[in-house]
């Protein structure tokens, strides 16, 4: 796929490894149409898709893609089901040409809370694409940042109390190996659509230096080339970790 911005992106070199997306603003899509809001999920499928070619073919490794968080199961019964029909679409028509990319597919969330069908939908398409190497795509589903450090603090709990683990011991190491992430590397570039300034309760621990690309563009109308513009966004700008700037 020959695209300028490409071109651009590979000029500039450094690619960011690990790029998370908000993937928002279907219902605002949908509403701006005169559609229900399950319509505008609908159409937010075919731009996971372009995120997904568009790392692909930009050489990003992972790519992780908040797709339901644990404050959505609060959406009416009914839009909530049509989330989880299309994670079950997703995961049945994707699967195969997800593995023909060489794409491994990880979800991460509290995935007890998710019904049958949909829980062994997604089964399917990690075992369907293990082993993959092109790109790992991290679906976060039924995931909230603070439940999941909550979570890391019972499992380290646990293993302080079972004599497995010493309290000074307890590291960001650790931690971080205790998250659902698993001490995976963290996102150096967030985007989040449609517009809104806040994190949303996605990642609170792995986010900490994550630089930032906010853009209006609604879910359903971002395409690669958006992505394109995203990880040129982060080309352009000078990380710090807290130190002073590089002379
Ligand atoms: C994002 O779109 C999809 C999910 C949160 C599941 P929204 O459904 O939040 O769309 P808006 O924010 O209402 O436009
Ligand atoms: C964040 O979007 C969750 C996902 C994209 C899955 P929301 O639309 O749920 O977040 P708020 O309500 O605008 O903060
Ligand atoms: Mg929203």
């Amino acid at each position: 796929m020959s695209s300028d911005r490409l071109d651009r992106i590979r000029l500039a070199g450094d690619v960011p490894s690990h790029i998370a997306v908000i993937m928002d603003g279907n219902g605002r899509w949908a509403r701006d149409r005169g559609l229900p809001r399950h319509v505008g999920h609908r159409e937010g499928m075919k731009s996971v898709r372009e995120a997904i070619e568009g790392a692909v073919d930009s050489g990003v490794d992972i790519l992780t893609l908040f797709a339901f968080s644990t404050e959505n199961w609060s959406r009416p019964a009914q839009e909530v089901s049509a989330l989880m029909g299309l994670l079950q679409l997703f995961a049945k028509k994707e699967g195969a040409e997800l593995r023909r990319q060489g794409v491994e597919v990880h979800v991460l969330g509290d995935l007890a809370r998710i019904d049958d069908p949909t829980r062994s939908a997604v089964d399917e398409i990690v075992s369907t694409t293990r082993g993959g190497t092109a790109l790992r795509l991290n679906l976060m589903i039924s995931y909230g940042g603070r439940e999941e450090i909550l979570r890391a603090a019972r499992i380290l709990a646990e293993r302080v109390a079972q004599g497995s683990l010493s309290v000074e011991d307890i590291d960001e190491d650790e931690l971080a190996g205790a998250l659902f992430t698993q001490g995976a590397p963290n996102p150096d570039l967030l985007v989040r659509t449609s517009g809104e300034y806040r994190i949303s309760n996605f990642m609170l621990w792995q986010l900490a230096y994550t630089e930032l690309h906010i853009t209006d563009v609604l879910w359903p109308d971002f395409d690669r080339e958006h992505l394109f513009d995203a990880i040129l966004d982060f080309q352009r700008r000078e990380r710090r970790f807290g130190r002073v700037a590089s002379e």
